[in-house]
């Protein structure tokens, strides 16, 4: 296998544009026709003659011509070469037959079948497993498609433009590259309704999925339309065809893609009804119908030159789809739930082998890269740009990026320059944030004389693989100053620094200032500051910024359980006293306070750790985290029932932010109680249960103390023919698995006749929950990453995207012991020695390993 990494300094435009393309799609499971006609023209931009190399994967070629006149040359594993001497000066037709069979296509990439369906999904390069066509997302052209088939739903991209029994025929005028086209086949219902756009174009909107499912398509339908309005509202911009349809598929790699007006769907993310869909689920649809709506401007309207773009659409379409739940929901809430992903996720990956700049120079495989730091740490650079510009600054650079750039295959220095153009701003350091990789430290030092208060800040850019040495980036930092009495005496203001060092002074200060630093998260940096336990307990209790009230009980919570870990400690009276209070504040938040009850994850305990210098023990995290939950029950014992009692919702389910906070607060509530009670509530909680949040949560808090297993059972048979809901049964189990447990519960539970492992869900579900399970799955025997590894090893040669995915939960492995990180390189070694290693799992384990 050559695996030559892909770089971005090769980038060439294409030697041929597309005017027109046309599809004809004789479907059968086994071998399924297609028939293509596309119109080439040389590329103006390239004077001279030029072969043109087709992309083409697994495709049996049954004829191709050009102009009618056959061609001689033969395909090769990845393409076809139409050599510069056989083709004719100007524009030319190139047809072509070819047959795939999508029904051995378990890979999920390109045509496919799920249930009995036909779906497709082609970013990023995906088409090429289609038909043979420059598969890349600089050559943009109108699709027209003939679907021939029995099934009675037959869609595609665009508007339909005739039907007949059999088979339909789409146009999508909007030019679109090969990687947003989508084909969709089955016997589907519709849930419908319709919006008229700010224009007044009528547009029908559908949901597609199996009958039976058409019920739980509301809280979808809903989430779309407050979509379409916002980005009206909010970025002027509107919908561009007639239709807009979106199809729920149960085997799916990733969540969703935003194929021109086709969305697909992984069915988690559509499908909910109170009784089946947790209030996380409900927020996550929302946030992916939003997300992948708002891709129709930024990403199909105005696309990517190439995959190196990749942040270009994601970042910018993820900052949107964050801006719209925040105004959905609370905005507090949503950035503090947004910054334990990003630290989660994207700081983990940036501190690992796995770390890569938000624009990557060089791929192997491109689909290993739709990362948290493509995403998430591309949404918060955009963030930083906005508070740098300002918002008005940022309305007219996104006004003017739309007008210069409808259209087009766009890069990343096209999207600053339009910001340099609509704000005079010279964004050459800023542009650092796309091209180095690593989390920047702040590390803060003041001082207090005569009425000045001087904050001194020093930016430290780590080195990441391949990048040894760093330049000082942009960092806005938001910082607001209280008196000790707690008043507010210098309200939020974004400091701007650019130097490795900067001192900022605040005049006529009557006493020495509490600062509270990098407000709302103002940049994706980890601050360093030496802070006292009781300075903490006081911006828990006065900051006026949200974000960083809550960062200072975090901050409190991870200080204490540092020291139980490393120290044997217990919590002191401080933390316990000041968590307490905000706990049964009732002037906050329930959503705040629940987030704020929520312990500090063991993994980001290890990583936090490994950061000072320690080396984690998982097992002792484990232990010190469990004894944190005892003294916290206990200490709130006397309060915890009347909490849980006054939070009780009366009336119908509402799936809206204000009631599931209050479910939220009450679980968190639910969970303390179980260490106390034995049990007792958090049965009768199951058992009372009339939504899924309740329930599932009930469940948890029973799983967490070793009990549940009566409940289990219930609600297996309760819930064992529906498969998003088992999903859950499954994930739970192995969740909350004691750390001795969790290999034996994954044992058994991949021998459970549900256990089907090629649908990505259902491995996701317990082999994803292994690696999320801390504890579990870095017991000191080993079992975890042996298990781990097997199941990527088998699942590999069938779905490389998804296996690839998965062997993520190795990038930590340099935190650990010396005997853990022996076992982890086995197991590396073990995958990198598998026969039929994919490109995706052998270019990440590659990288691993190093
Ligand atoms: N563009 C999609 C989204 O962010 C993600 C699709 C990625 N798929 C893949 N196989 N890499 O919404
Ligand atoms: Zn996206």
């Amino acid at each position: 296998m050559t695996d030559t990494p892909i770089r971005l300094a090769d980038y060439r435009p294409p030697s041929h544009l597309v005017d027109s393309v046309s599809l004809v799609f004789r479907l059968a499971p086994g071998e399924t026709r297609v028939l293509s006609e596309i119109r080439f023209r040389p590329n103006p931009a390239l004077p001279g003659r030029h072969d043109l190399r087709l992309d083409g994967e697994g495709l049996k070629l049954v004829s191709a011509a050009v102009d009618g006149a056959p061609v001689t040359a033969s395909p090769d594993a990845t393409g076809l070469t139409l050599p510069a001497g056989s083709l004719p000066g100007g524009a030319f037709t190139f047809t072509a037959e070819v047959e795939i069979d999508p029904a051995a296509n378990t890979a999920l990439e390109g045509l496919y079948m799920s249930n009995g369906m036909y779906c497709t999904q082609c970013e990023a390069e995906g088409f090429r497993k289609i038909t043979f066509y420059p598969d890349r997302p600089d050559v943009m052209a109108p699709f027209r498609v003939r679907i021939e088939s029995d099934l009675p739903v037959l869609l595609s991209n665009g508007n339909e433009v005739a039907s007949g029994p059999g088979w339909a025929e789409w146009h999508d005028p909007w030019p679109k590259p090969s990687y947003l086209f989508a084909l969709v086949a089955g016997d589907l219902v519709a849930h419908s309704a319709g919006y008229t756009t700010m224009s007044g174009r009528d547009v029908a909107l559908n949901i597609w999925v199996r009958p039976g499912d058409e019920a739980r398509c509301g809280y979808a339908m809903d989430s779309l339309i407050r979509s379409m309005t916002w980005d009206e509202e909010v970025y002027g911009r509107e919908y561009d065809l007639d239709v807009f349809n979106i199809v729920a598929v149960d085997d799916f790699n990733m969540g969703a893609m935003e194929n021109k007006g086709l969305n697909i769907f992984n069915s988690k993310y559509v499908l909910a009804l109170p009784e089946t869909a947790t209030d996380d689920d409900f927020a996550r649809i929302e946030a992916i119908i939003a997300h992948e709506y708002f891709h129709n401007w930024t990403g199909n309207r105005v696309t990517c030159r190439d995959w190196f773009q990749l942040c270009l659409k994601e970042g910018l379409t993820v900052f949107r789809d964050q801006q719209f739940s925040s105004d959905m929901r609370s905005a507090a809430v949503k950035r503090i739930e947004d910054v334990l992903t990003l630290r989660a996720r994207q700081f983990r990956e940036d501190d690992g082998p796995l770390a890569h700049p938000v624009r990557p120079e060089d791929y192997i495989e491109i689909n290993n890269f739709y990362t948290a730091t493509v995403y998430e740490k591309g949404a918060e650079v955009i963030g930083m740009l906005k508070r740098l510009v300002g918002d008005e600054a940022y309305d007219r650079a996104l006004d003017l990026y739309f007008q210069r750039h409808d259209g087009q295959a766009a890069t990343i220095e096209d999207w600053l320059t339009v910001f340099e153009d609509a704000t005079g701003r010279d964004l050459s350091q800023f542009k650092l944030w796309y091209s180095e990789a690593g989390t920047p430290r702040l590390k803060v030092s003041d001082r207090f004389e005569a009425g000045r208060y001087t904050l001194e800040f020093e930016q430290v850019n780590p080195p990441t693989p391949d990048q040894p040495v760093k330049r000082p980036k942009v960092i806005p930092i938001a910082v607001g100053l209280l008196n000790p009495n707690g008043d507010e005496v210098v309200p939020t203001t974004v400091l701007e620094m650019t130097e490795p060092r900067q001192s900022f002074t605040f005049d006529g200060l009557a006493s020495r200032p509490v600062p509270s630093i990098l407000r709302g998260f103002s940049a994706p940096v980890v601050l360093e500051r030496e802070t006292s336990p009781e300075e903490r307990a006081f911006l828990l209790a006065h900051d006026t910024d949200p974000f960083n009230k809550w960062e200072a009980g975090r901050a409190l919570a991870k200080d204490v359980l540092a020291r139980m870990v490393t120290e044997g400690a217990q919590p002191g009276p401080d933390w316990l006293d000041a968590l307490a209070r905000v706990a049964v504040d009732d002037a906050l938040d329930p959503a705040f306070r629940a987030l704020s009850l929520r312990l500090p994850g063991e993994d980001d305990m290890a990583h936090t750790l490994h950061s000072a210098g320690h080396v984690p023990d998982p097992a002792r995290i484990h232990a010190a985290r469990e004894r944190m939950a005892e003294a916290l029950a206990q200490r709130l014992e006397p309060q915890l029932g009347a909490l849980i009692d006054a939070l009780a919702e009366p009336g119908p389910f509402s799936p809206e932010a204000r009631a599931a906070g209050r479910r939220a607060l009450r679980l968190a509530a639910l969970g303390l109680v179980t260490r106390r009670d034995g049990g007792a509530r958090a049965e009768a909680a199951f058992r009372a249960a009339n939504n899924m949040t309740e329930e599932v949560g009930a469940l948890a808090c029973l799983l967490e103390i070793g009990r549940g297993q009566e409940e289990l059972g219930l609600f297996e048979t309760r819930w064992s023919r529906d498969r998003l809901v088992m999903d859950k049964w499954f994930a739970l189990q192995i969740l909350h698995a004691a750390p001795d447990q969790t290999g034996a519960t994954v044992e058994r539970l991949t021998t459970h006749p549900a256990f089907e492992w090629k649908n990505p869900n259902r491995f996701r579900s317990v082999i994803g929950a292994l690696s999320a399970n801390h504890a579990g799955f870095h017991h000191a025997s080993g079992a975890g990453y042996r298990l781990l590894a097997d199941w990527l090893i088998r699942l590999d040669p069938l779905n490389p995207q998804t296996a690839a995915r998965m062997s993520t939960a190795f990038e930590t492995r340099a935190r650990y012991d010396a005997d853990r990180q022996a076992m982890m390189v086995a197991e590396l070694d073990r995958i990198l020695a598998a026969p039929s290693l994919s490109r995706d799992l052998g270019e990440m384990a590659g990288r691993m390993r190093r």
